[in-house]
């Protein structure tokens, strides 16, 4: 079985063809896999500007489509479905990918796949590792914070979300107060290179309190007042207050992740979206799973952000269990992965 997944939610136009093991266990093989960054497009503006970004998909995916057959070394008729995802995210480009998407899909007579792009960071993971349901995942991106238990496709629940910002928003804003440049994530983590953790005490919200909730709006405030105060003829202190904020997410990110997996205890804790690509962090969330006799794992760095590949790998998972989409599945500007939190499956009116 073979699926193609496109990938325009955000500002990365992506489109993977990826190959499923026999059975229905994990662990698949990327044909093809491209992505083209809309970094130059939106570097000036200092963040994503969702009108630039639908427009860019537009021109992209076409082409990039046929990159990845290339690639593959196939034809849309070797495929068996083609996958997009169709929430949440910056509506104008989830458009461009489900057209696209099933525009193929009624053209070639596949099947058609209507991903969550959350589902496909869950599974993820399940892409290049040895890992079974159920495990606890720790989702971690731009626009998401949250703790879940994933028992499937589509099968989730969730134990915890961020109340204010998301840990990779607080990465970027981070960024962009230092002028280290956008995405913010990676740059800081460079910045933070040789820096001293501990020399910025900035506060750590949620900290020891109960439950698998985030909060990271104070952690900002914090940041750009301290940054307000760096003494200018400190060369070091850049590196001191990155290497500073990102043990702060990591004590913040590991004393959540230890309350998930005392209240649904589980061997595996599986980190993921783009936040998760962080060396440090893998590495403090590693230690605290040994500590509660569970292992970590996390996709490889290059597939923690928006790929296709991992639509493509959640539309397999779907596809294998007849949960294909018809062709008026309408794209969702929202959309959480728990059913219980989900309007639509409540039988209630959705925004569009
Ligand atoms: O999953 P993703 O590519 O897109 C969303 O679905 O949001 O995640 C992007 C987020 C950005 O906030 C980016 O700054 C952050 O992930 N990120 C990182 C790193 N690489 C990307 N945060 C910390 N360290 C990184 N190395
Ligand atoms: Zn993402």
């Amino acid at each position: 079985m073979r699926v193609l997944g496109i990938e325009t939610s955000c500002d990365e136009t992506a489109v993977a063809i990826v190959e499923a093991p026999a059975g229905n266990g994990p662990v698949g093989r990327i044909l093809a896999n491209v992505v083209y960054s809309q970094l130059t497009e939106h570097r000036r503006f200092g963040g994503v500007v969702p009108e630039i970004a639908a427009r860019a998909h537009l021109e992209r995916l076409d082409g990039l489509v046929m990159d990845a057959l290339a690639e593959a070394g196939l034809g849309l008729a070797d495929l068996d479905g083609i996958a997009a995802t169709g929430g949440p995210g910056l509506i104008g480009g989830v458009l461009v990918g489900v057209m696209t998407a099933k525009a193929l899909a009624f053209a070639h007579d596949k099947p058609f796949l209507a991903i969550n792009h959350l589902e496909g960071h869950a599974l993820s993971v399940r892409l290049t590792e040895d890992v079974a349901f159920p495990y606890l995942l720790l989702l971690a991106s731009g626009g998401h914070c949250q703790l879940l238990t994933v028992r499937g496709p589509g099968d989730f629940t969730r134990l915890g979300t961020t109340i204010d910002d998301a840990a990779g928003e607080c990465f970027d804003k981070t960024a962009k107060l230092l002028g280290l440049g956008f995405p913010g994530g990676p740059a800081v983590e460079r910045a933070a290179v040789g820096g001293d953790p501990q020399r910025f005490a900035l506060p750590r919200p949620m900290w020891r309190k109960p439950g698998c909730d985030f909060s990271f709006s104070g952690l900002k405030t914090a940041v750009r007042q301290t940054i307000e105060k760096l003494p200018p003829d400190d060369p070091g202190a850049i590196a001191d207050l990155c290497a500073s904020f990102q043990r702060t997410v990591g004590d913040v990110l590991a004393d959540r992740c230890a309350n998930a997996l005392a209240l649904a205890p589980s061997p595996t804790l599986v980190v993921a979206g783009g936040v998760a690509a962080n060396v440090y962090l893998r590495g403090r969330l590693e230690t605290l799973a040994a500590s509660h006799g569970a292992r970590l794992v996390a996709p490889p760095i290059k597939l923690c952000t928006d790929n296709g590949a991992m639509i493509a790998w959640a539309g397999i998972e779907r596809l294998r269990l007849g949960l294909t989409d018809a062709l008026d599945f309408r794209p969702r500007p929202r959309w959480p992965l728990d059913p219980a939190l989900d309007p639509a499956a409540a039988g209630m009116a959705v925004r569009v």
